[in-house]
């Protein structure tokens, strides 16, 4: 703030090339971007949503021909993934596609083959799969690498929305042959409220043009000439559009470069996957079996089906799990996340969650599944006026 008030537009010199170099090497090494020295595969920018419009639109324009012209997404996406892909399908009226949906059988997993089944049939006619790594509700964990693989073999471009894996699961974009990924850095990564996102372009696909420039993706420069004609920046940095925010990028590159450079991610998902494993334990033998059956563990239980998260579905009241998540955390003082209709996400992190507070939770679990509907009416009056979905 003080570099704002004192240097005024002198501070730009610097704040250019904030999320440059450093910071990006550690995102780099994070999603397993290419480590060759004169490829520039990952950058930060936007925001996952601005993103995906991006990549859908370069790689459609790149992939779509007369016999592949569909868009892959899940039944199970978050929703902007599905207004990203009807957007792009919106835009090109004369190739006729259609957004193709995988269907989920409970209504919280897929089934890797039905994407597997998708890709491959000609009748679909995919060429671009928008996929995530993790459910954002479930907490799934899919096997990208060998989606990506598939894809590959079958000419159609893979982006990935890993708003739900980066910072907690290690990847490999480069190797894996990913087409492109973008992530949100405000969840594991722990850049904070509104901080930017992360993007990765598989590095024999750049140079690639971005269809939706801005005075930021030119090369550095050519920026102040304030010439009209457009010289794209090298590699993914062709794919910033705007001023970034400047404000919220400082904690995110402070947390890359202090934190994450510091830890191995593989210890990070060993961690994660020891907490929230003890969490699933613990909820199996003491929670889930009560009579009640108030709780019910929808997360896959093997630790390479699932992500850094752990969803409990409320029943058979939904209507109890937006009431528990504002007990949780108003009473219990426990964050929890609640996602229509009945879901509750915990999520143990490895950098600052302990078992001893996974104990304390199935405690705080266990007790409220002994309680009487005048225990939860009691709450709901309680808490009533801060019902907001
Ligand atoms: C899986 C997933 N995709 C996309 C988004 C949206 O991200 P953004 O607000 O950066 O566009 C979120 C936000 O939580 C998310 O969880």
């Amino acid at each position: 703030m003080s570099k704002w008030q004192d240097e005024g537009v002198g501070g730009w010199d610097t704040w250019f090339t904030f999320a440059s170099s450093r910071p990006v090497q550690v995102l780099s090494r994070l999603v397993g971007g290419s480590i060759e020295a004169d490829v520039h595969d990952v950058c930060i920018t936007g925001s996952i949503t601005e993103n995906l419009h991006k990549l859908l639109e370069a790689f459609y324009l790149k992939y779509a021909c007369d016999t592949r012209y569909n868009v892959l997404v899940t039944a199970l996406d978050f929703p902007t993934d599905a207004y990203a892909a009807q957007a792009l399908i919106k835009r090109h009226p004369n190739r006729g596609g259609k957004v193709h949906a995988v269907q989920s059988e409970d209504g919280n997993t897929l089934d890797p083959e039905d994407i597997i089944k998708a890709i491959t049939d000609p009748d679909a006619a995919i060429c671009v799969a928008l996929l995530p790594t993790v459910l954002f509700k479930s907490g799934q964990l899919l096997p990208i690498a060998r989606i990506a693989e598939c894809a590959r073999e079958h000419n159609v471009a893979l982006i990935i929305d890993a708003a739900h894996s980066v910072g907690c699961v290690p990847h490999d974009f480069d190797r894996w042959g990913v087409a492109a990924a973008t992530w949100c850095c405000y969840k594991y990564l722990n850049g904070g409220p509104g901080c930017p996102a992360g993007l990765f372009i598989h590095r024999e696909h750049l140079p690639l043009d971005n269809p939706f420039k801005g005075w930021f993706g030119v090369q550095d420069e050519e920026q102040f000439k304030m010439s009209h004609t457009y010289k794209p920046a090298s590699g993914v940095f062709a794919f910033q559009t705007g001023t970034p925010p400047i404000l919220s990028l400082a904690p995110l590159c402070a947390v890359l470069e202090n934190v994450f450079a510091e830890v191995d991610i593989l210890d990070i998902r060993a961690a994660s996957l020891a907490l929230n494993g003890l969490f699933m334990d613990l909820c199996e033998s003491r929670v889930c079996n009560n009579s009640q059956q108030l709780f019910r563990l929808i997360t896959p239980r093997r630790d390479q089906d699932r992500g850094g998260h752990v969803a409990l579905a409320v029943g058979p009241d939904s209507s109890r799990a937006l009431l528990l998540s504002k007990v949780l955390r108003n009473e219990k003082r426990i964050i929890v996340d609640y996602r229509p209709p009945d879901v509750l996400r915990f999520c143990f992190t490895a950098l600052y969650n302990t078992r001893a507070e996974v104990e304390e939770t199935v405690r705080v679990l266990q007790e409220i599944c002994g309680w009487s509907e005048t225990d939860f009416q009691a709450r709901k009056s309680r808490v009533q006026s801060t019902l907001v979905v």
